[in-house]
């Protein structure tokens, strides 16, 4: 139940509001001074003050910053019998919900304390979403705030000091080298080394070299032992990036890794075991690749362990402010220019574009204006042309031409999504006109925009 303090020097307002309020369904409680009033207030069982100016031992401004000082999520609206336009407006300025002139009609004190209430209960929903946000989990370095993102690093810290072989998967530019090094950070092995091979830009029998050493003689240019860089990563991570483009031969030697833990060097026949860490990424789709017996299925299973998908940066538009600014601020203080921030209209442009080339696009957009930008702000025609939502709509992405056409529903999301971005930048965000605009009622835009995630 609400419960309401009255203070009141006056004993027939204290009875005639208590009374009020009992009739309204508010438990109230009445007190004649200051320091009678903080009794309750202090055991926080108070939702709302309704105070006189004229209160003994201070006076209702005193209660007021009394209260805010001490519980500031509770409302205070003041009453006086002489107050002047003066008192009412100090009153508001310094914090007070409302301010009442006495006498009051019954309804003019019950709507002043609805709205006061209604005020609070905001304001408590905000610092309860500004706490939430403070608990949210962090990875080092690592933007993200959607709640797929937040799902990513709670898995990440989930197996961080696990030895479990990460597969990370998602577009080119989502982030999946970044987590690998944020995975590594977390885990135990951070004093260890954390060692990057790309699989997919050596042939075969380098990159089985490269991977496992080789001894000394065991084909030509193989002066020397070397060791590889599984041997060389013990006691830290070895991340494999591409592994979507490996040739099967080197699938069958990554197999038996995974499977037995120890490797052969090239030309030696001795197995050495190896601590190592494994981490994988690729930006292909590796159930397709395997379906289409590109990759081996059983290395799939043996690597599809603990997977992660990032989400391309177009799924998570809710990031893009947080990744925008995170950039500028790194990019700014690069190259000196400490102050620069974006205007509305350019963070309104980088909220809409599509984003091919996620994260990594993003963050060479922001480099390239803070190189460009001549004034204290980004403005929109510091940022690439080709953003522009109507680039985007002229160049609706047919679907893949190899793989298999998406359901139509799904396929038309895109570029349906595009055009409402669109019509919604064109009116300044207001959805009645962009309804109008995209000739649909108003119910359905809104329908549309919850199901596509617009905010
Ligand atoms: N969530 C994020 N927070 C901050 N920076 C990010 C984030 N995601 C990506 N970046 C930055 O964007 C750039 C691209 O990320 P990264 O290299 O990890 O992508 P990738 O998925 O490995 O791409 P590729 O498939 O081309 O290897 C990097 O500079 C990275 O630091
Ligand atoms: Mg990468």
């Amino acid at each position: 139940m609400t419960k309401i303090l009255v203070a009141d020097p006056d004993p027939r307002a204290r009875a005639d509001l208590q009374q009020l309020l009992g009739s309204r369904g508010f438990e109230a409680e009445a007190v004649d001074d200051v320091r009678a009033a903080l009794l309750p207030i202090d055991e926080g069982t108070i939702d709302l003050v309704l105070a006189d100016l004229a209160l003994p031992g201070g006076g209702g401004m005193q209660l007021l910053h009394e209260v805010q000082a001490r519980h500031p999520e509770t409302a205070v609206v003041l009453l006086s019998a002489f107050g002047s336009v003066q008192d009412a407006v100090s009153a508001m300025r310094q914090g007070a919900a409302d301010f009442l002139g006495k006498p009051f009609a019954s309804d003019q004190v019950l709507v002043a304390i609805e709205r006061a209430l209604e005020k609070a209960t905001l304001r408590r929903e905000n610092s309860a979403l500004r706490s939430a946000l403070d608990d949210r989990l962090r990875l080092d370095n690592v933007v993200g705030t959607d709640p797929r993102m937040q799902a990513i690093f709670k898995t990440v810290k989930a197996v961080a000091d696990t030895r479990t072989t990460v597969l990370i998967t998602g577009e080119s530019g989502t982030g999946k080298t970044l987590l690998a090094r944020a995975l590594h950070q977390l885990s135990a092995r951070r004093g260890g080394p954390f060692i990057e091979v790309n699989c997919g830009a050596l042939p075969e029998n380098l990159l089985e070299s490269e991977l496992f050493g080789h001894s000394k003689g065991s084909f030509t240019g193989a002066v020397r032992d070397k060791v590889g860089k599984f041997e060389a990563a013990a006691g830290g991570t070895i991340f494999l990036d591409e592994i979507g483009t490996s040739s099967p031969a080197f699938q069958v030697k990554l197999l038996r890794v995974l499977q037995d833990r120890v490797i052969e060097r090239v030309g030696d026949t001795r197995t050495v075991p190896v601590d190592v860490r494994i981490v994988l990424a690729t930006n292909k789709d590796l159930e397709q690749a395997v379906a289409a017996g590109e990759f081996r299925e059983d290395l799939y299973y043996r690597i599809n362990v603990v997977s992660i998908e990032m989400p391309p940066l177009r799924q998570r538009r809710a990031d893009i402010q947080a990744l925008a600014e995170h950039f500028l601020a790194r990019f700014a203080r690069e190259h000196g220019r400490p102050h620069l921030a974006f205007t509305d209209r350019a963070m309104a442009l980088l909220l809409h574009a599509a984003w091919p080339g996620n994260v990594r696009q993003l963050e060479n957009v922001v480099e390239r204006a803070v190189v460009l930008c001549q004034h204290e702000a980004i403005d929109s025609h510091d940022l690439p042309a080709t953003l522009s939502p109507r680039a985007a709509v002229a160049s609706l992405e047919p679907a893949p031409a190899d793989g298999p056409p998406l359901p139509l529903k799904e396929a038309l999301l895109g570029p349906e999504r595009r055009i409402i971005e669109q019509a919604l930048l064109h009116c300044g965000g207001n959805r009645e006109q962009a309804a109008r605009l995209l000739g649909i009622n108003r119910s359905t835009l809104f329908h549309k925009l919850r199901r596509l995630g617009i905010r």
